[in-house]
């Protein structure tokens, strides 16, 4: 039985530009119509969406050179979903109840043109899983800063959505050592008993680079950073001789609340990198074209081998998002945070 079409949607908007880090109020849930369906256009019904936290970026002052579109007031939010195709346009390359990805999530129907979406394909075994951002993280540790066997493998920011794939992808490709870091000793326990980090830092216990110095008393050949400021400071003060670094993310500026959210200043002993020969590169998409479908067919192996695990939360309800919003900055959440409208 086709299922009665809704003739609205409801959607999260920015009503206000955060005074600092976003918090609910600066959000609200509205009801708008839905529009009938163009040649070619289809409705998907959104069935999760990704909270994540470049959209304090966009919400910020320093969105320069930020490869998706600033967020103002009155804006909906957007980001990566998955949902369902709830109807279909004349001429549409899809059937009902197939499932899509797409970029326009916060909100519980889309209507999206036949360039605004792409089949989900059968590699992955959960809808969920298409909205991993473990792909910046294979193509990390694939491209710019390759594992070799044995090497010890450093990953700030371990225990989101990035970091918890890191740990384990630096391990199947054959890291000896892995290390993360974390915000609270509950989070480093998780890591170690069931993501297979040998040891992991809790930030804020200590001078950062003396306690990494601890848990990686050999140095580190390989860096995955999530996070910058004195982490990344104490990564280049222990990197070995060769060592690689990637730059994924910046999340010590990116969720400061005395910054706007697009700058993240780190003090880096330069001289070591010339006498070490220490490699370090920013990680964008767009330079790595080949990377999301090697890494879906990669990730649908490991999760169907049970050699990957994928820790997301699920919060349901639309009305919640603004609050889960505020909640994965604040690092109440473990893993991939996604609402379910
Ligand atoms: N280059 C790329 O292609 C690419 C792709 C994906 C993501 N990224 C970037 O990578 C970074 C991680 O992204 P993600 O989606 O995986 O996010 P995430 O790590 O899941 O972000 C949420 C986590 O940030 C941590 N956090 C909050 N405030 C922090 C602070 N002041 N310092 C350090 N950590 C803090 C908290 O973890 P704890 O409780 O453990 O501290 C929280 O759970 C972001 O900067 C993101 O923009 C880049």
């Amino acid at each position: 039985m086709t299922q009665p079409l809704p003739r609205s949607s409801r959607e999260i908007r920015l009503v206000r530009q955060p005074h600092a880090l976003p918090v609910p109020d600066d959000l609200a849930v509205f009801d708008v119509p839905l529009r009938a369906l163009g040649a070619g256009e289809i409705l998907v019904r959104n069935r999760y969406f990704l909270v994540f936290p470049g959209l304090r970026t966009l919400m910020g002052d320093e969105t320069d050179g930020v490869p998706l579109p600033p967020l103002h007031a009155g804006d909906t939010l957007f980001g990566p979903a998955v949902g369902e195709v709830a109807a279909v346009g004349e001429g549409a390359a899809v059937e009902l109840g197939d499932l899509v990805v797409h970029l326009e999530g916060w909100r519980e129907f889309a209507v999206l043109g036949a360039d605004g979406y792409a089949p989900a394909g059968g590699a992955l075994p959960d809808p969920v899983a298409h909205l991993s951002t473990g792909s910046a993280a294979y193509g990390a540790l694939t491209r710019l800063a390759p594992v070799r066997d044995g090497d010890t493998v450093f990953v700030s920011g371990a225990a989101g959505a990035t970091g918890a794939m890191a740990g384990q992808i630096a391990r199947l490709l054959g890291a000896g050592r892995v290390v993360g870091s974390t915000g609270s000793a509950a989070k480093a326990a998780r890591l170690r008993k069931e993501f297979g980090f040998d040891a992991v830092v809790v930030r804020g216990t200590g001078p950062f680079t003396t306690l990494l110095a601890e848990a990686a008393p050999d140095g580190i050949d390989v860096v995955v950073d999530m996070v910058g400021g004195e982490q990344l400071t104490a990564a280049v003060a222990i990197a070995r001789s060769g060592a690689r670094i990637a730059l994924l993310g910046a999340l010590a500026g990116q969720l400061a609340a005395d910054r706007a959210g697009g700058s993240s200043p780190a003090e880096i002993d330069s001289y070591r990198l010339v006498v070490r020969g220490i490699t370090m590169r920013g990680y964008r998409g767009v330079d790595h074209p080949s990377v999301p479908a090697e890494w879906e067919r990669q990730f649908g192996r490991w999760l169907r081998e049970g050699t990957i695990r994928f820790p997301y939360e699920v919060v349901p309800g639309i009305d919640r998002a603004p609050s889960v919003l505020q909640e994965m900055i604040a690092g109440r959440h473990f893993g991939t945070v996604v609402v379910a409208p």
